[in-house]
């Protein structure tokens, strides 16, 4: 478990599958996802059942640190597509409780996520993608030092139009420089 100022980081427990239910079934969340079929409780399960063989990622809770409720979850994230020749892998995050949106919370967990990355699993590039519409994810991403690297054009067909898919990535080099400032 990895513990921040005000959220730590902790492993996913099969309980979960609840939120995750009432999540990735909001139009309002998924549609900054790639998820856009409804998502059963089966496909939740079998997907939770596989995460202990997948060698290839980390997925961790983000939960709220409040001494009278220890396991107040508001979303997850994750390391994934891990590539140790490269020293590069993905990540991704949801806040799936809406009203812990725009309180600095995705900020926080995406700065663990990243040093998780780098101190723990020794990852040189940590790369994401987010779609051009949505700005308060980009904005988070540049706060932690994410930089814009180019776009795959009208890479994603949402809501009658296409929009772009924005690659952005963090190298170990601008998170250090990041540390001296
Ligand atoms: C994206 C997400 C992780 C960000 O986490 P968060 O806790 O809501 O974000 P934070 O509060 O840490 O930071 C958001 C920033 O965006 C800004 N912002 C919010 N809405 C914005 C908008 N419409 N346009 C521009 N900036 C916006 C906020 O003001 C804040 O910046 P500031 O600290 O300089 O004021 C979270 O909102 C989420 O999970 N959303 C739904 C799923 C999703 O989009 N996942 C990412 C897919 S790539």
């Amino acid at each position: 478990m990895l513990k921040g100022k005000r959220i730590k980081l902790a492993p996913l427990e099969r309980k979960h599958i609840d939120h995750f239910l009432k999540w990735f079934n909001d139009p309002e969340i998924t549609q900054y996802l790639t998820i856009y079929k409804p998502m059963t409780r089966d496909w939740e399960e079998e997907w939770f059942s596989n995460l202990k063989t997948r060698e290839d990622s980390v997925y961790f809770s983000i939960q709220i640190i409040d001494e009278e409720d220890q396991d107040k979850i508001i979303g997850n994230c994750a390391i994934q597509d891990i590539n140790n020749k490269n020293r590069a892998c993905s990540c991704g995050i949801t806040i799936g409780e809406k009203v812990y949106h725009n309180k600095g919370f995705g900020t926080e967990a995406m700065e663990m996520l990243v040093e998780y990355g780098f101190n723990t699993l020794n990852m040189n590039r940590i790369e994401l993608s987010v779609y051009e519409f949505n700005t308060r994810a980009f904005k988070t991403y540049r706060k932690v030092e994410f930089v814009e690297e180019g776009r795959k054009r009208q890479a994603w067909y949402h809501n009658g139009k296409y929009h772009d898919e924005i690659i952005m990535a963090i190298l170990r080099e601008d998170w250090e420089n990041k540390a001296k400032e």
